[in-house]
């Protein structure tokens, strides 16, 4: 008998086990059963075992690397991942549609726009990096220009190709898609946390972003993910955006199968009435239709407006609306120490979440709904919105239903709340509440502000509890033995938890100071301020950021009330907050004690300034208020900093246009009665693209 060639059975056990995982993922045609699989992984490790030298880097045994240490570094993305203008209904389609063609010059009776329409897949997108044919890199989309460096959780996804089938057109090629996680794996996943007694995940969307960002892949590798491609980024010598699918399956890439080109926008229409049902059959969550125009120079002559490109839409599925119970009403206490009643619903799937509670806003909302305690109710959860209770099944009431009352003290520290006249919100008006202190410890440790990774409520409310932690500044004290002392906290968690908290030392200081809680004072003013900073304290040349941190947080702390108001975007009334903010005695060095701890602000480089932003609302200031029906306030107010205009927070004579969407209130009485002109979302767009 010959003895087998070690290396020669390796290479063809890598190549059998590829072949297996394109023809599973990638050609939805498996031609080995999984038990085969397992078997010739499990050969394949053991030579590779036997002998370490026959290990490559994209051999399959290699997609489960070693956990990662510290937090995911940053990618920058040269060509940024935008995200796309949204599309309620087929109206709105339709007028899509009308933009385009008058883009392209084709008037309301040239020819139709051909479109390439594809399922919006609910996952997380990501960015894949090739370098010759081997899978080099991957990451998030982060905020659409940095994202983290997921590599080694990628690499566990199977559907994603550790080397391309082909030459690429290009010496580094990236690719970008969704990854989510297969309704299967999804169940599969909470049945076994119910069996070992653990809190289940709500919703596969959020356990696959969770998932992605595990620092084991090990965990990530048992988590089934999977991916859809769908952009080839930057392919030259391509015609059309099908093209570029085709290309992207023949290089390895999974692409969905559900992906059609439509002449016009009839077909596109026929299309998502088709799909908004037959979607509930598919094995993975979609939210809705991505149409994009097929000719990829027409793309190019159509361009992006802000962040979004001109050239696609995503058309939203109608919200989905499900009946529950309505069990219980409580109230919880936020940082400003507005009291919000909360629905208790008995547990329901909408639009694949677990729905448990919702919003309802105010007492004036439970009101005019007429909800009461014990009623049926119809909830509705459209995309990621907060889930919201529309009405009451007044037929289903037997009379056993019971009308709430907003309670007359603050229910976690028994302080007589209050309401004040023309508003429409209770309060605790004591500024010592624990809810407020939390609730402002958790904004100062969230998203918007220093950003600790894995400091949620749970251990906020424990380090509130024993007193370690009483402002701030106390969080940059703990250390690991302190945090592993906590419920629930091992020494891993805490370690890692130790180590967000040290990487949020340093933040911009338009983060720093949102994260204060000023009242009045949103990310838009922080950024405001910090942009004040910048130029009102320039940095020395060989100045530490900690030194100029301190100049800054000086110069804020002394800003009185007409410097503040002088500021571009700023209003008396806020200048009043933060003169409050920095005149109390028990907030009025919490930045500097901050700073004290280790904080500091990534400086402006010394020399610059800011510069006038450019675009067609240079010089313009607006105000954006209520809810607009196809774009967040945040991504609005995005939008109008690209196209060089100022997002403000207050109306003043020195507004330029107030954008009012739904339920707009003061704001739009004010810039009405200063004669200001007064815009909806459509005007809004209008302007961000200079059509006006
Ligand atoms: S194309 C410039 N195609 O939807 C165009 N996006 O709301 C970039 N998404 O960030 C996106 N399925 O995460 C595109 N077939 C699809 C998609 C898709 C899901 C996600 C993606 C994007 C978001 C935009």
């Amino acid at each position: 008998m010959t003895a087998i060639d070690p290396a020669a059975r390796a290479a063809e056990l890598r190549a059998l086990l590829e072949e297996a995982n394109h023809r599973y993922h990638v050609l939805d045609a498996p031609t080995i059963s999984d038990r085969e699989y397992d078997l010739r992984f499990r050969e394949l490790v053991d030579l590779e075992t036997a002998h370490p030298e026959l290990v490559t880097p994209d051999s399959p045994t290699q997609r489960v690397g070693a956990p990662v240490e510290g937090g995911f570094p940053p990618v920058r993305h040269d060509v940024p991942m935008l995200s796309l203008g949204n599309a309620f209904g087929h109206d709105e389609l339709r007028e899509f549609d009308a933009r385009v063609r008058k883009g392209l010059g084709r008037g309301a009776d040239g020819p139709s726009v051909t479109y390439v329409c594809e399922l919006k897949i609910d996952g997380l997108a990501i960015s894949l990096r090739y370098e010759g044919r081997r899978f080099v890199r991957g990451a998030t989309r982060g905020d659409g220009t940095r994202g983290e460096d997921v590599t080694a959780n990628l690499r566990t996804v199977r559907a994603i190709p550790m080397r391309l089938r082909e030459d690429p057109p290009a010496d580094a090629l990236e690719v970008r898609g969704e990854v989510y996680m297969p309704r299967g794996a999804f169940a599969a996943l909470n049945e076994q946390l119910e069996r070992d007694g653990r809190p289940l995940y709500a919703n596969a969307r959020n356990t696959t972003a969770g998932t992605v960002r595990q620092k084991d892949p090990a965990v990530t590798a048992g988590r089934r993910l999977s991916v859809w491609t769908y952009q080839l980024v930057g392919a030259n010598g391509l015609a059309t955006h099908s093209e570029s699918l085709d290309l992207l399956l023949r290089l390895g890439f999974p692409v969905n199968p559900v992906t059609r080109r439509m002449d016009g926008i009839d077909q596109v229409i026929a299309f998502t009435e088709e799909w908004a049902e037959a979607r509930r059959d598919l094995d993975y969550e979609t939210d809705g239709i991505v149409i994009k125009v097929d000719s990829l120079a027409d793309q190019a002559a159509l361009g992006f407006v802000s962040r979004a490109p001109r050239w696609a839409i995503a058309y939203k599925f109608p919200a989905e609306q499900v009946t529950t119970r309505l069990e219980d009403i409580d109230v919880y206490v936020g940082r400003t120490g507005a009291m919000t009643p909360v629905a208790h619903v008995t547990p329901v799937l909408v639009g694949g979440t677990t729905v448990r509670n919702a919003t309802l806003h105010n007492i004036d909302e439970i009101r005019r709904k007429d909800l009461r305690v014990g009623d049926t109710v119809v909830l509705q959860r459209a995309g990621d919105v907060i889930p919201e209770v529309v009405a009451a099944v007044v037929e289903a009431r037997d009379g056993s239903e019971r009308i709430w009352e907003m309670p007359s003290q603050c229910p976690v520290c028994g302080t007589g709340a209050l309401r004040e006249e023309g508003e429409v919100v209770t309060r605790c008006p004591n500024p010592y509440c624990p809810a407020q202190r939390i609730g402002g410890l958790l904004h100062f440790s969230g998203r918007g502000g220093m950003d600790v990774d894995g400091l949620g409520g749970k251990i906020m409310m424990q380090l509130v509890d024993r007193e370690l932690v009483r402002e701030p500044a106390d969080i940059f004290r703990l250390d690991v033995e302190t945090l592993e002392s906590l419920e629930r906290l091992g020494r891993k968690s805490a370690e890692n938890l130790h180590r967000s908290i040290q990487a949020a030392r340093q933040r911009p200081m338009g983060r720093i100071v949102n994260s204060l809680g000023i009242r009045h004072v949103g990310e838009q003013t922080a950024i405001d301020l910090a942009a004040w900073l910048a130029g009102e304290v320039p940095r020395g040349e060989h100045e530490t950021e900690a030194d100029w941190s301190r100049r800054a947080a000086d110069r804020l702390r002394d800003a009185s009330v007409d410097e503040l108001t002088a500021v571009s975007g700023i209003g008396p009334v806020v200048a009043q907050g933060i003169r409050r903010f920095f005149d109390d005695e028990h907030t009025r060095d919490t930045l500097h004690r901050l700073l004290d701890a280790g904080v500091s602000a990534e400086a402006p480089t010394p020399g610059t300034s800011t510069e006038p932003a450019t675009g067609p609302l240079s010089g313009k200031t607006l105000v954006v208020t209520g809810t607009l029906p196809g774009m967040s306030r945040s991504d609005a107010e995005e939008a109008i900093r690209d196209a060089g205009g100022h997002p403000a927070s207050s109306v003043s004579a020195r507004t330029d246009y107030l954008v009012a969407g739904d339920k707009a209130g003061s704001k739009l009485t004010k810039a009405e009665s200063l004669g200001i002109p007064v815009l909806d979302e459509d005007g809004l767009r209008a302007l961000l693209e200079g059509r006006t």
